[in-house]
């Protein structure tokens, strides 16, 4: 039996309630899901050919960091893309019209790049409300294709109440963000992770608890508390990973001051006024 819950409650707010309590959930592909994954595989496509998991075999470090980028911002400004996330949060409970999110973020975990250190940052245990976020935060995520264990990323649940030391005062929303969003987007600066200051866990035992993983079909939604300290897996193994990620906030919740435990996060400012609310969306 998977720690990770496979059905959901069957109200919206229940759900809500369940994931700021801790649980995690995968949850079957819908249409609207399918569709932005598969908007992003034919720009993937585009950018990188195939077969797109071995994309590193064919191009240099810098060209893929460009292709990449490119893809990321396409996938993180378009309004398509924002219409289908609205769809896809809907599909799963999260009402386009009560929730404001944070768009969509490609992620290449490319195949050997945990050994360079332009990429270290993504590699950090962390918690996404170390970045600024609000305690309402659920971070829904959904890969481009089927993903085993070792290709995904692991959560210690032991500590989603638990402090973890970390450096989270570093972050600084509006500092982040002051350059325009190349950095915010990671889709210009290939340097960017040199100079900025990213949270991650102080030096400590490591001892986080028991480490829970999961394996996922193209498609399927994960959804989970921003809360969540979690770690994504460097791969190895010849194929790199792509997945989507964006951030999800119950505007209604949020006012009530509803969320997960907040227990170590010390992130200055609040990503939540540059999401993309539902009046905007008109
Ligand atoms: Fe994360």
């Amino acid at each position: 039996m998977s720690w990770i819950r496979r059905e959901r409650p069957a109200g919206a707010a229940e759900l809500r309630q369940a994931l700021y309590d801790g649980d995690v959930f995968l949850l079957p592909a819908t249409r609207a899901s399918l569709a932005l994954v598969s908007l992003a595989t034919e720009l993937r496509q585009a950018e990188l050919g195939d077969p797109p998991r071995r994309a590193h075999e064919r191009f240099p470090d810098e060209e893929l960091f460009t292709r990449v980028g490119r893809l990321r911002r396409a996938l993180y400004t378009e309004p398509e893309a924002h219409a289908l996330l609205a769809a896809m949060g809907g599909s799963v409970g999260f009402a386009p019209e009560e929730t404001a999110f944070d768009p969509a973020r490609l992620r290449a975990i490319v195949h050997g790049a945990a050994d360079n250190p332009r990429a270290a940052p993504v590699y950090y245990p962390h918690r996404d409300t170390w970045y600024a976020h609000p305690r309402a935060i659920v971070t829904i995520w959904t890969a481009l294709e089927d993903l085993a264990p070792h290709e995904t990323f692991v959560f210690y649940p032991e500590r989603f109440a638990a402090p973890v030391p970390n450096d989270s005062e570093v972050f600084d929303y509006d500092e982040w963000v002051s350059r325009g969003w190349s950095l915010k987007i990671g889709w210009q600066d290939r340097n960017a992770s040199l100079q900025a200051r990213y949270p991650t866990v102080l030096p400590n035992d490591g001892a986080y608890g028991r480490a829970e993983g999961f394996s996922c079909r193209c498609g399927e939604i994960l959804l989970f508390s921003g809360a969540q300290f979690h770690c994504t897996l460097p791969q190895s193994r010849g194929l790199s990973r792509f997945s989507l990620d964006a951030r999800l906030v119950h505007l209604g919740d949020h006012a009530r001051g509803l969320g997960a435990p907040d227990v170590d996060n010390r992130s200055r400012g609040s990503a939540l006024g540059d999401y993309v609310h539902p009046v905007a969306r008109g």
